[in-house]
């Protein structure tokens, strides 16, 4: 069945790779997702946002992940696998989650004062950890897509804090803001200019810090050229979007970075294909031909980036 994050973490961490983290919403995604994991042997989290529970109903997911889990298996691949709440907001979201069968859950209480944050995540811990269930915590916070300059208005990991963080809350995991952000959007760049860095040495401080200990990497796509370039030319419109380079990502996966978060990449994949469908098959109205299209590009996605940029692939 689904496995909680521990093993899988304490593995990446010392093996210099991280887990991916993939959301999914529906089907396609997350037969996409388990395919190209089984196929490249990799451990993998699949995670549920709110607005995945909103759309796709939170019991549904629950059982489509069970559902993958035997596929997988009877695919003959023993990967583990974990069925994670992204950015659980409340007690009683985190509480949900635990009791329907997920293996591991967020707490983001990255947006209440410091104390507030270490209250809300120890009370989630300790009901978690009572069933099996990992947490993981939130310090620093991630820019808004809507941000004029990302770096000013994100605000960073304060590596002082992380110790007495993990300390007081027994999370399993800590996310940290070094520069990434959520979406399609993540920097402000001019024409030919390369996107800022991320505060690596914010990592190296914090990793001093709690040495070993799992960090997560939220806001962590690409944001694909070529999928935008595919975008725009059939009728789309996404003008500088831009994410985070693979090299960068491929340094945090050495770090002490052991899970990175991927949504956009799969939305732009997704979007991508059915565009490029839609424009040359004008007459074709089955959605399983524009779906498996995109589904396809999806596996390739996750593919490549278990294997070439995560170093996940190989490690189950
Ligand atoms: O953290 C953000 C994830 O990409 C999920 O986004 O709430 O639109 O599903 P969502
Ligand atoms: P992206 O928007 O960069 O894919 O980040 C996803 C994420 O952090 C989900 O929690
Ligand atoms: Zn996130």
């Amino acid at each position: 069945g689904l496995v909680n994050t521990r093993e899988m973490f304490k593995k990446a961490v010392s093996g210099g790779y991280a887990i991916p983290a993939y959301n999914f919403n529906n089907l396609e995604q997350l037969q996409a997702i388990m395919v190209a994991c089984a196929e490249t042997s990799s451990p993998v989290i699949v995670q549920v946002s709110k607005g995945a529970r909103e759309y796709a109903n939170q019991t549904m997911l629950r059982y489509m992940a069970m559902g993958a889990v035997r596929m997988v298996r009877e695919m003959g691949s023993n990967i583990p696998i974990a069925l994670h709440l992204d950015h659980g907001d409340t007690f009683e979201l985190c509480k949900s989650c635990v009791d329907s069968g997920f293996s591991s859950v967020m707490i983001d209480g990255s947006h209440h004062s410091y104390e507030d944050n270490v209250a809300l995540t120890r009370k989630v811990v300790e009901y978690a950890h009572a069933h099996d269930v990992t947490v993981e915590g939130e310090l620093g916070v991630l820019a808004g897509i809507e941000d004029e300059v990302q770096a000013e208005h994100s605000t960073y990991t304060k590596p002082e804090e992380v110790e007495d963080f993990v300390g007081k809350t027994g999370v399993d995991s800590l996310a940290i803001s070094i520069g990434t952000s959520h979406g399609a959007f993540k920097f402000k760049v001019k024409e030919g200019e390369e996107p800022p860095p991320l505060r690596f040495d914010i990592l190296a401080e914090i990793e001093r810090r709690i040495p070993g200990f799992p960090i997560v990497l939220h806001g962590a796509s690409s944001v694909v050229p070529e999928y935008v370039e595919l975008i725009n030319k059939y009728g789309g419109k996404m003008e500088g979007a831009v994410g985070v380079s693979e090299e960068q990502l491929r340094r945090a996966a050495a770090s002490a970075v052991c899970k990175i978060n991927i949504d956009s990449d799969g939305r732009l994949a997704v979007t991508a294909r059915v565009r490029e469908f839609m424009a040359k098959n004008p007459g074709e109205f089955d959605p399983r031909k524009y779906l498996g299209a995109a589904r396809k590009e999806l596996v390739k996605l996750i593919k490549h980036k278990n294997e070439a940029v995560l170093g996940s692939a190989g490690k189950a």
